[in-house]
């Protein structure tokens, strides 16, 4: 993340070095940075002359960049009359011209003696430049040509040749210097002094229609692409472009800075370049200029040229030394130094909506009571657009047109939608209300009867966590889950949109309480199957592994037709081990908690097969998993169900509907199954695969010689479908149980 930004930050500031050199070469700019000594001339012809380098007394570092500049034809060139056509500070680098060597013959074979078949460039031993061996390379070009390239280095000397040959022009191919027409040899470093020879085997006589000449040079790479065109254009040509590396002096930064005669200014670094010796200096990061200049590096200012990454609707950009940082415009409020700013929602700002308003009623008066309309809804749609953006809409919006199929499914609602559903989030469409927010039933545009969740905490810490959670769950496709239609982003805090499930919990059914519907032994098979189905789905077969982790009959919904639907299972893997025992304290739901993981605080997925026994014990027993009417040491159900196995009492403590109606054979198979389930040591538990399969099994069985029953109950079921089970009962259509975790946690 540093380095990337880092990277940027070069980036930018490489531009604006650009940028610079470009506005001071036109004259336009006011306050263009300074390159030269003060009061020393910075241009020659076309080419800048930066400080160290210098065209007049005192305006040079020393010799070495004491430059000459011919003011008639606007040549710069050093003491050596190379001639420079332009200067880098950044790279360090000159570019200059030099001299092509040629070797040509006239018609009858006889060498011109006017062209220069032998050229050299010197550079003093020890001062501060050398030939560039990254940049440039030696070619010659010809078809009758070889050459010699030979000289010093700043230890050694060396000798090197290349010889290219053709003997019709078809043969030579653009592009490519390898031999045909065209050879290259690559330089070595700290090439200090160096000749170039140019020369033919048989003066060019047989080919001499179409190559005349021999050449050979050194060129800037990327300057130079050879192209059949070249043996004859080159003849023209006096001098191409070659590279020089400068640097200051002869020691690296280490041994410099001590120096008395150090150059770099302040706000810049010194560097060492690769392969050669001397040191150079650069800006800091943020700041511009000539590092070699005392006062040369000039803090960028970032707002002024647009390089800052401000939120411009709500962030004022600051400029600050070597940076910027981004502060909240008046009216919002936020992470200062951060991204995000949002409209600050406090006393002043009723005021100020409220003085809108009779402004508006006055505006209204005078007639322009359209244009705040036009203002509000604008403000709105913004506030809204900051909302989404803070609740990870993008992020979102993203992850959902990343995944295939089925996540399309959910639905991005507008907060306009959920509002129009739930009447405004009336008070009277709460089902329930709990320490984590609010739970609004609501009618959609379609007609769909839905559940809207309204969280009261957002942490914008937890916001990808939140979005992945909601990308997973709505990946989700069960019968026997409850489904999330999507979500609501636009709004203070995320609002999610579930189905809606009309019959209320399970728990509510558990102790034969709610006598228009008993549960009968069928039913309980049933509705345990479904839910053990459940749990595997979302244990093993969803895309990717979730542990429900907070399974308890509060949990457990049933629909319609008195089908299970587990909620509520969201309660995050990512959630902290302690904040899951903090709020299962809290709200009482020890007595599902497997008791290895309350002491580990090891969470695995044997922790909910334990809270699966417990809820398959609740159903055996008929009551519910803490009861105040259990004497103290078997308040725990588990407990209570496991003692009672095994000192052989089971029959006197299971619920009499299922004594009546269960086989003696089947209550055994399902209470040792639940014993198994709530086994001490986890790894004993079955996996839930295991549990679902033996409940599905004990189905069978049981189903296959009483298919009358069962039709009959399913005339039973549809029977109470049509009960106005919701008019009659308002109270107890706590749809999603409120006072644990939320589907998704915020915290
Ligand atoms: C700089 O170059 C000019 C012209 O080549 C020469 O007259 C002058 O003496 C040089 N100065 C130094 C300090 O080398
Ligand atoms: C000089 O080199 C810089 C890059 O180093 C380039 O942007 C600029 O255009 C060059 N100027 C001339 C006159 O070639
Ligand atoms: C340098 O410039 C001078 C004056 O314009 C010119 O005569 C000479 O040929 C140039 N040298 C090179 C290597 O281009
Ligand atoms: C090449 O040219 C040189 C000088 O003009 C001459 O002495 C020599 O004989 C020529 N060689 C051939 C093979 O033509
Ligand atoms: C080429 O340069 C070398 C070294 O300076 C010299 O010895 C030789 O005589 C020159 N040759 C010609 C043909 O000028
Ligand atoms: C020349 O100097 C370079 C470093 O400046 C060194 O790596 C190289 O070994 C030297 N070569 C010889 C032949 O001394
Ligand atoms: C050089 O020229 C050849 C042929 O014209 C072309 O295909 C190639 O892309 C060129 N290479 C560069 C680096 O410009
Ligand atoms: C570096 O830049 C800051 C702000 O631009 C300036 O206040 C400070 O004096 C500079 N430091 C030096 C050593 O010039
Ligand atoms: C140039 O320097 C780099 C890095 O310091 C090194 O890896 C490389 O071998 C050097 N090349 C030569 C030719 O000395
Ligand atoms: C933001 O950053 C700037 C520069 O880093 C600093 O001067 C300023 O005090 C910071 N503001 C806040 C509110 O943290």
């Amino acid at each position: 993340m540093v380095g990337a930004m880092g990277f940027q930050y070069l980036m930018l500031v490489q531009l604006t070095w650009v940028g610079v050199l470009l506005i001071s070469g036109t004259g336009a700019a006011g306050v263009a940075a300074q390159l030269a000594r003060p009061n020393c001339p910075d241009r020659c012809g076309d080419v800048e002359i930066p400080f160290p380098f210098g065209i007049a007394e005192g305006c040079y570092l020393n010799g070495n960049f004491n430059l000459s500049c011919d003011h008639s034809s606007g040549v710069v060139h050093t003491g050596r009359n190379i001639n420079i056509t332009n200067i880098s500070i950044e790279e360090g680098q000159l570019d200059i011209s030099m001299y092509v060597a040629h070797q040509c013959f006239d018609e009858s074979g006889f060498l011109q003696t006017n062209i220069k078949s032998n050229r050299s460039l010197s550079l003093t031993a020890g001062s501060a430049f050398t030939v560039s061996y990254t940049q440039n390379v030696f070619v010659a070009v010809g078809c009758d040509t070889y050459s010699y390239f030979n000289g010093f280095t700043s230890n050694d000397s060396f000798s090197m040749g290349c010889l290219s040959r053709c003997t019709n022009i078809p043969g030579v191919v653009d592009g490519s210097c390898s031999g045909l027409g065209c050879c290259k040899v690559e330089i070595p470093p700290g090439l200090k002094y160096f000749t170039l020879e140019a020369f033919s085997f048989g003066n060019h006589s047989e080919i001499w229609s179409f190559n005349p000449c021999s050449y050979a040079f050194v060129v800037k790479q990327d300057q130079f692409n050879f192209s059949a065109d070249d043996l004859y254009t080159l003849k023209d040509k006096e001098a191409l472009p070659m590279v020089l590396d400068w640097a200051i002096g002869d020691e690296i930064c280490e041994n410099a800075q001590s120096n008395s005669n150090f150059v770099c200014g302040g706000n810049s670094t010194c560097y060492d370049p690769e392969n050669s010796s001397g040191y150079r200096c650069k800006c800091k990061l943020g700041y511009d200029g000539n590092p070699y200049l005392r006062d040369g590096c000039q803090d960028i200012d970032e707002c002024s040229k647009n390089l800052d990454n401000c939120d411009k609707e709500t962030q004022l950009c600051n400029n600050s030394p070597g940076g910027f940082y981004c502060s909240c415009l008046e009216g919002y409020e936020g992470d200062y130094n951060g991204t995000s700013c949002h409209a600050k929602v406090n006393k002043s700002n009723v005021i100020n909506i409220a003085l809108g308003i009779s402004f508006g009623l006055l505006v209204l008066l005078a007639g322009g009571w359209w244009s705040s309309k036009v203002v509000k809804k604008r403000r709105m749609i913004r506030q809204k657009n900051i909302f989404f953006k803070r609740n990870g809409g993008l992020l979102l919006q993203q992850q959902l047109s990343s995944h295939e199929a089925n996540v399309e499914n959910t639905k991005l609602f507008n907060s306009k939608d959920l509002e129009k559903a739930t009447d405004h989030f009336n008070v009277n469409r709460i089902l329930g209300q709990g320490g984590q927010g609010t739970v609004y039933k609501g009618m959609l545009a379609d007609g769909r009867i839905v559940v809207v969740k309204k969280s009261k905490v957002v942490d914008e810490g937890k916001l990808k966590e939140f979005i992945n959670e909601v990308v997973i769950l709505s990946q989700i496709n069960h019968r026997n889950v409850v489904k999330l239609i999507g979500c609501c982003l636009e709004t203070e805090v995320p609002l999610l949109v579930y189905e809606y499930v009309p019959n209320g919990t399970l728990s509510q059914y558990v102790n034969g309480q709610n006598e228009e519907f008993p549960l009968t032994w069928d039913i309980r098979l049933r509705i345990v199957a479904e839910i053990a189905g459940a749990f595997f789905y979302l244990h093993s077969v969803a895309s990717i592994p979730i542990y429900p982790r907070d399974i308890k009959s509060t949990n457990i919904l049933l629909d319609d037709k008195y089908r299970a639907k587990v909620a509520d299972f969201g309660t995050s893997r990512s959630i902290t081990i302690d904040q899951t025992h903090l709020t299962t304290l809290v709200h009482g739901t020890f007595g599902h908690l497997d008791p290895e993981y309350f002491q580990s605080s090891q969470f695995t997925e044997k922790s909910d097969v334990y809270s699966f026994g417990v809820i398959l014990a609740e159903l055996l027993i008929g009551e519910k998993a803490i009861s105040s009417t259990r004497t103290q040491e078997s308040k725990s159900l588990a407990t209570y169900f496991i003692q009672s196995v095994e000192e052989n009492n089971l029959f006197d403590i299971i619920d009499s509907q299922v004594l009546k109606e269960g086989k003696k054979e089947e209550i055994i198979a399902v209470a040792k199954l639940a014993k198994r389930c709530l086994d001490l040591n986890g790894k004993k538990r079955p996996t839930m695969r295991e549990v679902a399969m033996e409940l599905e099994k004990a189905r069978m069985l049981q189903k296959a010689p009483k298919l009358q029953q069962n039709y009959e109950e399913h005339e039973y079921v549809q029977e109470v479908v049509y009960k106005p089970w919701e008019a009659s009962t308002p109270s107890t259509m706590s749809t999603l149980s409120i006072d644990t975790q939320p589907l998704v946690s915020f915290q």
